[in-house]
């Protein structure tokens, strides 16, 4: 398989969200392992949106928030479930937008490069799997566009993955 990245210079948000669901839709055809789709897809992210240091999952298993696939530094493995910007997008089921994560209560710091950082839930059904975590060093990263497209992409992922063993404990 060979797959181009498409970057548009002076693209507007929304197109290049648009452009980024195409590429998306493209890269997880015919593939429905969680962690190869979820691999792809934060390396999609990590190298078609500007000014990002980190872009990856975490999943759910049992009240906890478990590192999974993504790109950038190594990060914090486990996080519970209400606490720092990942825990409380998940505890909330809500995308979660952190202007300066220096401002917020109780912000686990992985990469002291973050600045900004937007977390969204992935919700399949009723099932909370996980979230999907983007950190910027710039300030005031995110916002209301990155939101609306990255909760688009969110829902090609989950029509296009097995989901039923992503969150499952394993002995
Ligand atoms: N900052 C996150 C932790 C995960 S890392 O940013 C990769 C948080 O507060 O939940």
């Amino acid at each position: 398989m060979t797959f181009e990245l498409v970057t548009k210079a002076g693209a507007t948000k929304a197109e290049l969200y648009s452009s980024l669901a195409d590429q998306l839709r493209s890269l997880l055809e015919g593939e429905r392992d969680v962690v190869a789709n979820m691999a792809n897809f934060a390396s999609l992210l990590f190298y078609s949106l500007p000014d990002l240091n980190w872009t990856g999952f975490y999943l759910l298993k049992e009240r906890q928030l478990v590192l999974g696939p993504f790109q950038g530094k190594p990060a914090c493995i486990r996080i519970p479930v209400g606490e720092g910007v990942c825990g409380t997008a998940a505890a909330r089921r809500e995308t979660i937008l952190v202007q300066n994560v220096h401002e917020f209560p109780g912000h686990i710091a992985c990469d002291s490069a973050s600045n900004s950082e937007i977390v969204v839930p992935i919700v399949a059904g009723e099932e909370l799997i996980g979230v999907l975590d983007l950190d910027s060093p710039l300030l005031s990263r995110f916002d209301e566009d990155d939101a609306k497209g990255l909760n688009e992409l969110i829902k090609i992922f989950i029509a296009a993955t097995d989901l039923g063993q992503a969150g499952k404990h394993h002995d």
